[in-house]
């Protein structure tokens, strides 16, 4: 079986799907970072106390769940090809996606977002989907997240998806430090 726990190649982007491109990004693209989630603000408004402080969005770049190294974290960036300039530079979405969790033959997707006027045209699907080949092709079997309870909109996307509730999780902390419960979702990827 091909090695998992391993970051993605750098030579596995630009992936190219439903009109825009993902590639990596990095603490270095804060500013983009935080042009997003001032237009998915609502996310933060509603689950995580409010606008992220500095510290928070940079946290974004090096959160990891436990027993995971910063080599097993990917940070992906989803670019609108056909915004702007052409250039491909605004970043309409983020993807925080961890190898090797819960366990070794396992991803993890640790945030999932979109700016909110992208939405509901089926570009969350899509990325998930280019992503989920990504991680076939690697030998992953199978994709976890954690959803909070209270994001129904979040979750009914997630079970759309084929993601099935595996557990209650243990309730998170949010960004201001509130214990939020959540679910954990898992979907096979193997056939
Ligand atoms: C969740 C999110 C990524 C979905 O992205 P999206 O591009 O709007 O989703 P899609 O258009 O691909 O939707 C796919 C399916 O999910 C379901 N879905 C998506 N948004 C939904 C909503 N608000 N309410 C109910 N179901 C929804 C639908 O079944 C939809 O299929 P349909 O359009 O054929 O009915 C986006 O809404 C987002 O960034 N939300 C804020 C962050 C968040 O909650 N992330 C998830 C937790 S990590």
């Amino acid at each position: 079986m091909a090695q998992t726990r391993t970051k993605l190649l750098v030579e596995d982007y630009p992936l190219t799907t439903a009109g825009v491109v993902l590639r990596p990004v990095s603490i270095g693209d804060l500013k983009l970072y935080r042009d997003l989630v001032t237009r998915a603000s609502g996310f933060f408004d509603a689950f995580e106390g409010g606008f992220p402080s500095d510290e928070s969005l940079r946290d974004t770049f090096t959160e990891l769940p436990p027993g995971c190294s910063p080599e097993d974290k990917n940070s992906i960036g989803v670019f609108d090809v056909r915004s702007g300039s052409g250039s491909g530079s605004t970043l309409v979405g983020f993807a925080d996606i961890v190898a090797g969790y819960p366990d070794s033959d396992s991803w993890y997707i640790g945030l999932l977002l979109l700016a909110e006027d992208v939405r509901g045209r089926g570009l969350g699907s899509a990325v998930i989907s280019a992503l989920e080949s990504l991680l076939v092709a690697r030998g992953a079997r199978d994709l976890y997240l954690a959803v909070y309870d209270a994001n129904i909109p979040g979750r009914a996307f997630w079970q759309a998806l084929g993601f099935v509730p595996v557990k209650h999780a243990p309730e998170h902390r949010n960004a201001v430090g509130e214990l939020l419960p959540t679910t954990r979702l898992r979907k096979s990827l193997v056939v």
